[in-house]
């Protein structure tokens, strides 16, 4: 006879605390009373389960199916989602776990031997961003598969990856001899890319401060798009570029700053001078190699540089100029600014 399918206990206790979230105590009981009509003679409430105790797989199978018919489908599949950023969020606050996707998939044999006494799982990197997870004799029914997709769509997006992608390609329950899902995503470095977009909460109330940093914006998001690695001559051009307009925004920032005898001048004109050793830093790096981690580095550095600028000392002296009435004509930009701000 072949021994019974078992599970342990913390696999219920995620999917019950999403159904609980939701659709609260009563909700569960609503599940419960559908449960017990599809067969379910388990424990009678959640608190009785023990996470590390090993409970039969096929009460698992009718809370799936319970939840898909009680609430329906996509609550089944959101909560296949949510249930991998419950459950490794909350080892990752205890453990300060964070693995990558390619960890994840490359263990899921490991995580799935700790979880279930039957089937075996194996995963494996295709390339960057493609991996594959191929299951031995754990799928009893297709609600079971249904549910592993989701699972690992929100297990990689959990990680922080973008647009990932789970197919499964292959399924015993169509006649296949091996469960298999692919599973794709944006490889780590280009997900980690942050980008800046003009929003109200960086609007300082000083239009003219307003629309220089709109294109101060928008040329680091000509940075962000086009520049690649090995591509040595772009980046070192648009940092150029940037490290121009910078000269020129900050230097009616300054000018009215010394007008109106702005208090705080000093430290204002020192994030400024930082900005530009860091330009110019870059620039001398840039021209030996340009790579991804380099690529990254300046990304990283320079929204944040603008986000906490603009959100600081730039609010800060704009607030300023707006408690005294103290206005800020537009300024001309320079014709080669102009013509090329409109090239980007
Ligand atoms: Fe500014
Ligand atoms: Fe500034």
């Amino acid at each position: 006879m072949e021994k019974e399918r078992l599970c342990r206990g913390g696999i219920y206790f995620t999917r019950i605390k999403y159904v609980k979230e939701k659709y609260g105590t009563s909700g569960m009981s609503r599940l419960y009373e559908r449960m017990k009509r599809y067969g379910y003679n388990g424990p009678a409430s959640e608190e009785e389960i023990k996470i590390a105790d090993w409970y039969p797989q096929k009460y698992d199978l009718i809370f799936l199916k319970a939840v898909k018919d009680e609430f329906g489908e996509r609550v089944l599949k959101n909560m296949g989602r949510a249930v991998p950023k419950i459950n490794a969020g909350m080892q990752s606050t205890f453990l300060k776990w964070d693995p990558t996707p390619e960890e994840l998939i490359k263990n899921s044999g490991r995580y799935w031997s700790i979880f279930y006494n039957f089937g075996k799982l194996e995963g494996k990197i295709m390339q960057q961003g493609e991996g594959i997870i191929r299951g031995y004799g754990i799928s009893e029914d297709p609600i079971f598969c249904e549910l592993l997709t989701n699972y690992f769509q929100g297990l990689v997006e959990w990680t922080g990856a973008k647009d990932v992608n789970v197919e499964h390609i292959k399924c015993v329950h169509r006649g296949d001899g091996v469960e298999e899902w692919v599973i794709r995503w944006k490889t780590e470095k280009i997900e980690n890319k942050r980008e800046i977009k003009w929003d109200d909460s960086l609007a300082s109330g000083v239009d003219e401060i307003d629309r220089q940093h709109k294109y101060f914006i928008k040329i680091l998001n000509e940075i962000n798009e086009n520049i690649n690695e090995g591509d040595k001559n772009s980046l070192i051009s648009v940092l150029h570029f940037m490290d121009y307009y910078a000269h020129w925004h900050f230097s009616s920032e300054e000018k009215y700053m010394k007008m109106y005898n702005y208090p705080d001048f000093e430290k204002h004109h020192e994030q400024h001078e930082k900005f530009y050793r860091y330009t110019q830093d870059t620039i001398k790096k840039a021209s030996e190699r340009v790579d991804n981690d380099l690529i990254f580095s300046v990304n990283k550095y320079l929204v944040d540089w603008l986000i906490n600028h603009i959100m600081g000392e730039d609010k800060k002296f704009a607030h300023f100029m707006r408690t005294r009435n103290l206005v800020m004509s537009e300024e001309k930009m320079p014709e080669e600014i102009e013509r090329k701000l409109n090239s980007l």
